[in-house]
């Protein structure tokens, strides 16, 4: 089924309404869509109630018009909000404009912000709790709250009928997509995997539990609110099973900046060193970053190693803005390691561990080279392979 810009039907009496924003790159000014990103939005038609789940960024609230149009929806009883970020929620001011007759369901915490967010009445809401359920007359949502996904007042809802789990921003993918459902392609799951690590990795512990809370839960389809739908949802409920598991992988993420070839020199050596003891390397240059490619590489790779050249006293910033961006994902890496070059002395090493506040994190013993690397330099980050490898047998994923 191709998804244009039009209401799509998922099962009888369910419909995708939502926007495509296929020329967006940047979310929050910070995380990089190379594939734009969709709001989904969906409609349930009971045979005695409507509910429109989640809206749109507000920019594309005109489009979920033009589709609720196309369906020939006169009234809406329930706008569920299952997360008051404004990507899902700012729509729902206008909404409530043009279906007046409409009540904004939500649980407490939803409500609170909803209400600092949008400035809503609070006459508007109708404020479910965990477990509850919303009778639609042949239709029957129930409302699971699953924090920290991305939110704490996160919820889903289950559509018990036709076992639909609609999941908002958990599962999802920024992918501009002109397929409805996913299927299990590498691109899809490119996708999920760049967004679990961009928006849902800091939240790991707390996802382990929601995918439990959800495990006895027959569920046919997942509907998240970006990115397409997932006709079978064991494909993306094993990745995440695999991407909050504890394990990692004999993998180093070697991301480095070079002003003037010292440390990408003193990488490219390690890089080898590292890849002639059988581990895996991705190596970033931090001077045309992607945050989303990095992210990823994080998700599961044993060893963060930094190029960090120092300037002036200190880090590079360009570093110090990886070492920021790391620092808050909180992968489950285990050991970190940095090299560089300096001019004359510094701070570098301090100044970049000094980030990793809330990474826990063994720290190697830092390759430092007075300008560019020498015989002693290149037999330094030698031994700093073998430390990395040692450590890799030690928690047993290396040979
Ligand atoms: Fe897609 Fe956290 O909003």
């Amino acid at each position: 089924m191709t998804r244009a810009q039009t209401a799509r039907q998922v099962k009888a009496g369910i419909y995708e309404v939502g926007a495509m924003d296929r020329d967006r790159r940047l979310f929050d000014e910070l995380i990089p869509l190379p594939d734009g990103t969709s709001y989904n939005a969906y409609l349930v038609q009971g045979s005695e109630r409507t509910a429109l789940l989640d809206t749109v960024d507000p920019p594309k609230i005109d489009l979920l018009f033009e589709h609720l149009e196309q369906l020939g929806v006169k009234d809406i009883d329930y706008v569920i909000s299952h997360h008051a970020e404004q990507d899902h929620s700012g729509g729902i001011p206008a909404l409530l404009e043009r279906y007046p007759g409409a009540k904004v369901v939500t649980n407490a915490k939803g409500r609170a912000m909803l209400m600092d967010l949008l400035d809503l009445e609070e006459g508007v809401f109708v404020t479910v709790a965990d477990g509850e359920k919303l009778g639609l007359g042949d239709k029957t949502l129930q409302f699971m709250e699953l924090p920290w996904v991305h939110w704490p007042e996160t919820m889903a809802s289950y559509l018990t009928e036709d076992r639909i789990l609609f999941s908002c921003d958990f599962f999802g993918a920024h992918l501009a997509s002109s397929t409805l459902f996913a299927g299990e392609g590498r691109a899809v799951y490119e996708a999920a995997q760049r967004y679990y690590a961009e928006i849902m990795m800091p939240f790991r512990g707390q996802i382990t539990k929601n995918l439990e809370k959800i495990k006895d839960l027959p569920i046919e389809i997942i509907a998240p609110s970006h990115g397409p739908i997932y006709d079978n949802p064991r494909f993306i409920l094993e990745a995440y099973r695999d991407w909050v598991s504890d394990k990692v992988k004999n993998e180093v993420v070697l991301a480095y900046v070079s002003m003037h070839g010292s440390t990408k020199k003193m990488a490219e050596y390690l890089a080898e060193a590292l890849i002639k003891r059988r581990i895996t390397v991705k190596q970033f240059n931090l001077a045309e970053l992607d945050l989303g490619k990095l992210a990823m590489g994080i998700v599961d790779a044993a060893t963060l190693v930094m190029g960090v050249p120092t300037v002036l006293t200190g880090a590079h910033p360009r570093a110090a803005y990886a070492a920021l961006v790391v620092n808050a994902l909180r992968p489950k890496t285990k050991f970190v390691a940095l090299i560089g070059s300096y001019g004359w002395a510094g701070k570098m090493v301090e100044e970049l561990t000094g980030l990793f506040t809330r990474l826990k994190v063994e720290l190697l013993e830092p390759v430092l080279a007075r300008g560019y690397p020498r015989e002693a330099d290149f037999a330094a980050l030698d031994r700093l392979a073998d430390a990395v490898l040692a450590k890799h047998q030690e928690i047993g994923i290396a040979r």
